[in-house]
Parts: C-alpha cells; sequence; structure tokens
C-alpha cells in the first residue's frame, strides 16, 4: 500500500519524507488555508519535496474554468496530481486531462456508484472520504469494499484512495481490503509507528545490552567506516 500524507504543511511533508516511507502527497483547499501561504508556489514547493504525486486541487466548479485550472496545474511539475470534485464538471475535466497524460484524482466520492464514474472518466485515483461517513454514522470501510470488489470485478485501473482517515485502523483496514493507496494526517502517519510495548521491549533491550558491556563495533573503527 502507498501512503501519501494529507497535508499541506511543507515542514511536516519533509520531516515525514525523511523516513523513506513516504510516497505522496494530498492537498485540499482547506489544507491549503491552514497554512496561511499562495498556492502556486506552495505547491511547486512540495512537488520539490516528494516524488510520488502531489495532488493539488482545483478552485473552479464549471468546466471550462475548472479544465483551465487543471491544465496549469499540470505544468507545475510532472508529478502532479489534478484533484477534482466528483461531479459531472469534474468528470469531464478528468476524462479531458487524463486523455491528455495527467494524472487525475477524483475527490469527495461517498458512493461505488461516483467511483464507477471516475474510474470510466480514467481517473489515476479515486478518494472516498470514510472518516466524513462514519461521522454521520454510515460505515466508510464498507463503501471502500465494495470499490474494491466492482474494480477487480470490471477490471478498472483507477487506484482506491482511502482518505478522510481519522485513525491506523482505517489505514489497516484499507490495506486488508486492497485499496492501493491511504491518504493520512500527519499525526495519525506517526502513530502508526508506535506501540507501547515496541517502547517497554527497546528500553528493557536497552537496558539489558549496557549492563553487559559489550560492544559491536571492534576496538577502533568508526562507525561510519565500519559501514563501508
Ligand atoms: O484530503 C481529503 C480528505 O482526506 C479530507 O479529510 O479529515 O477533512 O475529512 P477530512
Amino acid at each position: 500500500m502507498k501512503f501519501f500524507v494529507d497535508t499541506a504543511d511543507i515542514n511536516e511533508i519533509r520531516d515525514l519524507a525523511a523516513t523513506g516511507l513516504l510516497d505522496g502527497v494530498t492537498t485540499n483547499p482547506s489544507l491549503v488555508a491552514k497554512t496561511g501561504k499562495e498556492f502556486v508556489p506552495l505547491i511547486r514547493e512540495i512537488c520539490a519535496a516528494v516524488p510520488g504525486p502531489v495532488s493539488a486541487e482545483v478552485g473552479a466548479t464549471e468546466f471550462e474554468p475548472m479544465l483551465e485550472e487543471g491544465r496549469y496545474l499540470a505544468t507545475l511539475a510532472p508529478n502532479i496530481a489534478v484533484k477534482v470534485p466528483l461531479t459531472p464538471a469534474g468528470l469531464k475535466v478528468c476524462k479531458a486531462l487524463g486523455g491528455g497524460g495527467t494524472m487525475v484524482n477524483v475527490t469527495l466520492c461517498f458512493s461505488s456508484a461516483q467511483a464507477i464514474l471516475a474510474a470510466k472518466a480514467g481517473a489515476a485515483f479515486v478518494s472516498p472520504f470514510v472518516g466524513r461517513l462514519d461521522d454521520i454514522g454510515e460505515d466508510g470501510m464498507g463503501l471502500i469494499a465494495e470499490i474494491c470488489q466492482v474494480y477487480m470485478a470490471q477490471g478498472m485501473e483507477t487506484e482506491v484512495l482511502v482518505a478522510s482517515v481519522r485513525h491506523p485502523r482505517h489505514v489497516v483496514e484499507g490495506a486488508r481490503l486492497g485499496a492501493q493507496v491511504a491518504t493520512i494526517p500527519p499525526g495519525i502517519l506517526r502513530q502508526l509507528f508506535q506501540h507501547p510495548l515496541t517502547d517497554k521491549g527497546l528500553a528493557q533491550f536497552v537496558a539489558d545490552w549496557r549492563k553487559s558491556g559489550q560492544k559491536i563495533l571492534p576496538a577502533g573503527v568508526e562507525p561510519l567506516k565500519a559501514l563501508a
């Protein structure tokens, strides 16, 4: 499963990219607004910080202005995925941009019927918002299961991008169901590393190792030379 980080905060992005485990970034107008930064230079900066797809969302809602914005966004960097809303105009733009080789992420997906339309429009990614469905008492992961099943049955190549992730179980369940990508807020991405038994076990190993007085590197060998 690919991990994207769901933020427009360049410091968070750089920090998480340094783990070597980050495959891309998703932004949306709300996340960009939170940074207080100018959109286009910020997107350029993010695209330079990660090799994988960076979703940048259009602002327009009508077909022609949306297409114009999408075409412009696609010129910003080779790793841009233009993000469009799951509306008739958005899907028309998806089809037009996808035909020209641009990656498109169709966002605000809340049903399997919508996901089928996104695939038919040639989307590289479809983003079902699992957390927002859970918030209103619906079953976000049930939607992921159904979309994965439909895409598999139909041989549809659009990647299922689990979005609106609220906790690590959304990520694990998405992986189990066969979703190719999860976009994860930075705090939750860091939570994935954590387990209290890992901390407890490591503290014990460190204490016992110190007590043993042993060393792994031979005397006189500097750490970096030992790696060569
Ligand atoms: O970026 C799209 C999606 O992940 C937003 O999530 O937390 O605003 O529902 P959220």
